[in-house]
């Protein structure tokens, strides 16, 4: 693929855990474990890509209200990853930062984002995990910091206002596990992206199938609102 039609933002809504689990006679969380596994891989792939800026959707705020056993089981999902992946991030010059509500998650958990959450781009990217993350939260938390401080905002203003601060708008958002809408994910910054959707669940989605929607991505003519190279 053209380097120059590689997306620089990619956001993915990492879907369909329960259900790969589910087909397989497994707990739910097996499926967690499975999809964190694919994460793994599949963040080291994009940057191989040349993709600058990764976005999970890791846990939405409504996501919290799960029955405990299944939260208790991606919490420790995200502690390890704390624990054993950030410092591996590092080492190969990708930052990570987590966005979402860390109020809403345990005390330990909010602590380890407090310590290993960046905000400065890395050397070769950054890597943007959300978790308890919900775009309609943030859009009011923004409007009421601007109402606080007493000011009228622009776009630009109004951008700086939000988590992702400093990052650019996602090019790409793709959703694995069948389900065609953004269930709160990036809901300012998604306007003029490019949506892929596709129904394999995120435990199978492949780095094969990660370079599927590049090249989708890749073909589609970017408008915005504009008439098209092809008179479109
Ligand atoms: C996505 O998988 C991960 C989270 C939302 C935490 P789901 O857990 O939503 O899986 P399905 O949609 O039930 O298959
Ligand atoms: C969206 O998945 C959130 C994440 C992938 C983290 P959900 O499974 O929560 O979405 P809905 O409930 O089907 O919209
Ligand atoms: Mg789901």
């Amino acid at each position: 693929m053209n380097e120059e039609n590689v997306p620089r933002h990619v956001a993915v809504i990492m879907d369909g855990n329960g259900r790969w689990a589910k087909k397989r006679l497994l707990p739910r969380a097996a499926g967690h474990r499975a999809g964190l596994k694919r994460m793994l891989a599949l963040s080291e792939h994009a940057f191989d890509c040349g993709v600058r800026f990764l976005t999970l959707y890791a846990l939405s705020v409504e996501n919290l209200s799960r029955p405990q056993e299944e939260l208790d089981a991606l919490f420790g999902l995200f502690r390890s990853y704390f624990a054993e992946e950030t410092e591996r991030l590092e080492k190969r010059g990708v930052s990570l930062r987590v966005i979402g509500n860390a109020d809403l998650l345990p005390p330990d958990i909010r602590g380890m984002i407090r310590e290993k959450s960046r905000e400065e781009e890395g050397e070769r990217g950054t890597l943007a995990l959300a978790i308890g993350y919900g775009s309609r939260q943030e859009i009011v938390a923004a409007a009421n910091r601007a109402v606080r401080e007493g000011r009228e905002v622009d776009e630009e203003a109004f951008s700086r206002l939000l988590q992702t601060d400093g990052m650019p708008d996602p090019d790409l958002v793709i959703r694995t596990g069948k389900e065609v809408r953004l269930s709160n994910f990036l809901l300012w910054q998604a306007a003029y992206a490019e949506l892929y959707f596709t129904d394999k669940m995120f435990p199978d989605f492949t780095n094969a199938d990660f370079d599927r929607a590049l090249e989708a991505y890749s073909r589609r003519d970017r408008r915005y609102g504009k008439v098209g190279n092809d008179g479109r």
